[in-house]
């Protein structure tokens, strides 16, 4: 196997086992049809790059019936808001500016440079989410960024002021392609701004649910700072963020053109002493997350000896590798609760739990509740502390270790 950035030869530190598509919710007729594939990691002690050793065509996973809608979310409405707002004021940009957003899913984020007349265009190959986007209002191309696209967009529309991307950059395996259309597309003195799932925060959380199918690479800023050297671009600011469990945001300019931050040379020495450049960290995580698989089939097995009604809270794609993984079967978790109309009254990949809607959840009065959507915590928590308590029921969470929390 070779490294999909430096062409060196990897070996994968962890090996989950078979796995379906992370977002591939489906019906009983469709089990004998369910398509699986090795789900393994591995780090390159050359480049430094964490990465998938085998990823799914890209049509399995984005098409239009793609079952993940960006605004589920309150807390990302507001972040987004916020990323929005700073790339304003940072690239001073007026309405003959010209915003690109790889990856704008339902409008998310770009809606926000559409809302104050910004020159903007999203890129969206999902067409369903892209018809979303579209809805309101927003530039949408759908199809995949590469170099083509990117050299299209020049071509129908003019080079970018700024290009944005949120956890869409780890799910791109020919991203050699995606940094030459960026280097091509940007501007100047533009800036490309992407942030992602960050490899510091998976390694520190033993977040072991963050790799699935999509996710093909795990960034950090050493191998990002060595990903732009590539292409002639230049890592000048990295900035951390909370979303996502701990997410990264890199800014990226045409190397020499902006000042290099202190806090990428501070980031990247954080990583060193977090031993991010070293496999033996790796190797380390790989028996953390056996551990977590144990625990947690574990508790879960204790609980329906003792006949408790155990529940799930959000069918969130990182829950694919967490069932598939950990063996956790439909006899362990009666249901998964989810407020995606998509993913309602279908099975969990691969595990076949079924997904119900959010007024199921308040019905069934669950004694255990496992948090799937871990990563929404303080929004889900707080939302959920009054009726939680008036059942006496528990939270279950299995990063960064296996533990039911006091009510
Ligand atoms: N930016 C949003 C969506 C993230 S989900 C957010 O942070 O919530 C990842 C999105 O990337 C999906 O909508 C998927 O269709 C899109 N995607 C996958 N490959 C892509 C590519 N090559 N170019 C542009 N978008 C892509
Ligand atoms: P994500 O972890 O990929 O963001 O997905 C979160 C999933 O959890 C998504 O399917 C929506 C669901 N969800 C709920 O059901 N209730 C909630 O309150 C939140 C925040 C998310
Ligand atoms: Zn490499």
């Amino acid at each position: 196997m070779n490294c999909l950035i430096c062409k060196n030869s990897i070996t994968p530190f962890v090996d989950f086992g078979k796995m379906p598509i992370a977002n591939g919710f489906l019906v009983q007729d469709q089990i004998k049809d369910e398509y699986f594939f090795s789900l393994k990691v591995a780090f390159c002690e050359h480049c430094k790059m964490v990465q998938l050793t085998e990823q799914p065509d890209r049509e399995k996973m984005f098409h239009e019936n793609y079952a993940f809608f960006s605004s589920t979310s309150e807390y990302m409405k507001l972040h987004f808001k916020d990323f929005a707002n700073s790339v304003i004021k940072l690239q001073s940009l007026t309405k003959d500016s010209f915003v690109v957003e790889i990856g704008c899913n339902d409008g998310i984020m770009i809606q926000n440079f559409k809302n104050q007349d910004i020159g903007h265009l999203g890129v969206e190959p999902s067409k369903n989410v892209a018809a979303v986007a579209k809805e309101k209002g927003v530039n949408v191309v759908s199809e995949f960024f590469d170099v083509t696209l990117a050299k299209k967009i020049i071509s129908e529309y003019k080079k970018a002021d700024a290009i944005l991307s949120a956890n869409v950059m780890c799910h791109i395996p020919y991203m050699h392609s995606v940094f030459e259309g960026i280097k091509e597309l940007l501007k100047e003195d533009g800036l490309f701004i992407f942030e992602d799932p960050y490899l510091g925060d998976i390694v520190e959380k033993n977040s072991f649910d963050q790799i699935y199918d999509e996710h093909v690479f795990y960034f950090s800023a050493l191998s990002v700072s060595k990903l732009a050297e590539m292409h002639n671009l230049e890592l000048v600011d990295t900035i951390k963020q909370s979303t996502h469990g701990g997410s990264m945001r890199y800014v990226i300019a045409h190397k020499g053109t902006k000042e290099v931050s202190q806090s990428v040379k501070s980031t990247i020495e954080n990583e060193i002493s977090l031993g991010l450049d070293n496999k033996k960290t790796f190797e380390n995580f790989a028996n953390n997350v056996a551990n977590i698989k144990t625990d947690l089939h574990a508790i879960l097995s204790d609980l329906k000896a003792k006949n408790k009604k155990v529940v799930a809270y959000g069918a969130t794609s990182k829950s694919t590798t967490v069932t598939n993984y950990c063996n956790i079967t439909p006899d362990l978790i009666e249901f998964v609760s989810d407020t995606t109309p998509i993913k309602q009254n279908k099975l969990t990949p691969g595990a076949h739990i079924p997904v119900l809607p959010y007024e199921e959840f308040r019905k069934a009065k669950p004694d255990f509740v496992l948090l799937f959507a871990w990563n929404h915590a303080k929004e889900i928590m707080s939302k959920e502390a009054e009726f939680m308590q008036s059942i006496g029921a528990q939270w279950i969470v299995y990063v960064p270790k296996v533990e039911i929390l006091n009510p």
